[in-house]
């Protein structure tokens, strides 16, 4: 028996030891004993990072859905997969059980091969956190269609331009989404989209909320008449192991977003054995994850690590706030949630509100806690751990990215010691290193360097949709043979990790990756504008919040700033979405620059963050005295 489920740190330490001394041989023993394959792989892993080429049980045949759903039917066939929760809290939960998925699955992807969907065409998902998204996306896999799921927050231009990128021929969507008291019409926001996208054929539309909308001839048709009329048995698609599964787009630092690939086989496997041991999942446990499926935490750890293990995966519409803040808690109590994964923005959010909501409810069902998506600062880890742990529940703060595909390092619960603000040790099979900027690994302790990886793991994506050119050169092309992650993390004197943020231009609001190219792009569309520069400030609640220093074109004309303010809000809500809006705004006569003409954001960073004292050498700026304007007129 391989080690699936790690029961204390010496053997956290022995099963690491073993997967990295030999990973091929302990993938494959993972692999082979917990998964269903149609056809064994011929080679367990292949790799070279300076191609970069990487492939996992090449050779093998299977579907992720027969390892999701079918296998499951014989012997929890009337579990609960499915635990969707509405927004509104007197709508009825919905239990759906492994058979009702088996047959759900089945009837929409029949519908999807009925509007012509074939293996390799891609299918983009903009829908609320219904079971329709995850259903859809499971649809897809079972037939071979590449799902492409965008965060239904995000605004029709930006939804354009992920449908467009990846040529998606389908989109499915709803008539509108419940977002605590309010409704939001995404099917409107698909039309205004579709104006820019010639390839969609098809609109399917799921009904969620009692709405006029338009439907265009020949091109939308609603969901549920096509899957009533569906047969609820399909056939499941072979794919080899290194068919693509899905694309996912997260912001670069520079230019459009970049749509991540995933696999099939080594994504399953590792999401699958990663679920199982973070969360310390046991066979009648309950475990929910807040994440949207927009997200990688919502594909991994909502659908397919928790259904591979036959888990059942709680499914929340709506938000933390609504109807007050003590939904989360009302929600724990109602289910009995065992695994609760959510991220500190949330946490930070929730703390404001006090204890008084927490108290009410009953969290002794409460055996892991988990965080996920930026670092988790020590006051909201402190409250997790007393008002919602009870000190009992151990914290999983777990790092990774939507390029990994899966958790790269975290405690294991009941088994590694936590220690607030870490990440701590790399999960079984990844091998860290922290490097310095002349390319040189930190061996010893107590460092500080800029976060990669040495070795592949089965999850990783393999590139860039379309352009793996930039694959290269964003992940493999700043340190030799090795994979850069974007952050910067340190190493403690035990050798626990912490990671500390990014070290490009992408900064992290609420958990949300934003680029500053494109928030700045937005904002220069604006008439009066001529140059901006973004920059993230801490914040108590977000984390980071966006600060936007820019220069108008004509600094005489007597404008009315607030107004400008709004517009170049209103530009970025409509060219990316809410999400993006800066919290402030800061009109200046230029901005610093190299003698290159590169905009200096240390020093940008520094006043917007207040630390004015330590803005450092200024006197090889093409401008230097723009500099005291700035620190002078901060906000
Ligand atoms: C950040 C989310 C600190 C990090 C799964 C990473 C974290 C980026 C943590 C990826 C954590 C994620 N502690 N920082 N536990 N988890 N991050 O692609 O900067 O949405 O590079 O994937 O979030 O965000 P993404």
């Amino acid at each position: 028996m391989s080690n699936y489920h790690i029961k204390n740190f010496e053997e956290y330490f022995q099963v690491y030891r073993k997967s990295v001394e030999n990973p091929e041989g302990f993938w494959e023993e993972i692999a082979e004993e917990h998964f269903t394959w149609r056809k064994k792989w011929k080679t367990v892993l292949k790799w070279d990072f300076t191609k970069p080429e990487v492939k996992w049980f090449e050779g093998a045949k299977l579907n992720i859905t027969e390892n999701c759903i079918d296998r499951h039917l014989r012997t929890r066939g009337d579990k609960t997969a499915i635990l969707f929760e509405p927004n509104h809290p007197e709508e009825p939960s919905e239990h759906i059980s492994y058979k009702q998925l088996h047959e759900r699955v089945c009837k929409f992807a029949n519908v999807l091969k009925d509007k012509g969907i074939k293996k390799g065409d891609r299918v983009c998902m903009y829908l609320p956190m219904i079971p329709e998204l995850a259903i859809s996306v499971l649809a897809c896999a079972r037939i071979g269609a590449v799902h492409s799921v965008v965060f239904a927050g995000f605004s029709s231009s930006a939804l354009a331009t992920r449908i467009n990128d990846c040529d998606a021929k389908m989109v499915i969507t709803s008539n509108g989404s419940y977002r605590g008291d309010k409704t939001i019409d995404l099917k409107g926001i698909v039309d205004d989209a579709l104006d820019k996208c010639e390839g969609v054929k098809t609109v399917l539309v799921a009904k969620r909320i009692d709405s006029e909308i338009n439907m265009k001839n020949g091109r939308d048709e609603w969901l549920q008449p096509l899957l009533d009329e569906a047969y609820s048995d399909c056939n499941i698609e072979l794919m080899d192991a290194e068919d693509p599964l899905f694309i996912l787009y997260t912001s670069g630092s520079t230019g459009k977003p970049k749509g991540m690939m995933h696999t099939t086989a080594g994504y399953m496997v590792y999401s699958a054995y990663t679920f199982k041991n973070v969360f310390d999942y046991r066979e009648d446990d309950v475990y929910w994850c807040t994440a949207d499926i927009g997200w990688i935490t919502g594909h991994s750890y909502i659908v397919y690590g928790p259904l591979v293990n036959g888990a059942t995966t709680v499914m929340f519409e709506g938000v933390p706030s609504y109807p007050d803040f003590g939904r989360f808690w009302e929600i724990v109590e109602k289910h009995k949630v065992n695994q609760f994964y959510t991220a500190p923005t949330a946490i930070r959010a929730l703390a404001k509100h006090g204890t008084k909501l927490v108290e009410k409810h009953d969290l002794s069902s409460l055996k892991v806690l988990g965080t996920v998506g930026e670092p988790i600062n020590e006051e909201a880890w402190h409250w997790y751990n007393e008002n919602i742990g009870k000190k009992k529940s151990p914290i999983v703060d777990t790092w990774w990215q939507t390029e990994t595909g899966g958790i790269m390092i975290t405690p294991i619960p009941f088994s590694t010691p936590t220690k607030p603000t870490y990440a701590t040790l790399p999960f079984i099979g990844i091998q860290p290193a922290l490097m310095d900027e002349n390319g040189n690994e930190l061996k010893e302790n107590q460092v500080e360097g800029r976060l990669c990886i040495k070795a592949p793991w089965p999850s990783m994506a393999r590139t860039i949709w379309g352009n793996h050119q930039r694959y290269k050169d964003t992940y493999f092309s700043a340190f030799n043979n090795m994979y850069f992650t974007g952050d910067g993390a340190l190493r403690d004197e035990v050798g626990y990790y912490r990671i500390t943020g990014r070290v490009d231009d992408v900064i992290i609001v609420s958990g949300h990756n934003l680029g500053t190219a494109p928030i700045e792009d937005a904002i220069n569309e604006h008439q009066a504008v001529a140059e901006s520069a973004i920059v993230g400030f801490p914040h108590d609640v977000k984390g980071n919040a966006l600060y936007g220093f820019v220069t108008l074109k004509d600094t005489s004309e007597d404008r009315n700033h607030d107004n400008v303010r709004k517009e170049i809000n209103q530009l970025i809500t409509d060219r990316i979405g809410p999400i993006a809006k800066l919290d402030k705004i800061q009109f200046t006569t230029g901005l610093p620059k190299t003698r290159s003409g590169k905009i200096m954001r240390r020093i940008l960073r520094k006043i917007a963050s207040n630390d004015i004292e330590n803005i450092g050498d200024i006197s090889t700026l093409l401008n230097p005295e723009v500099v005291q304007e700035i620190k002078e007129n901060s906000l």
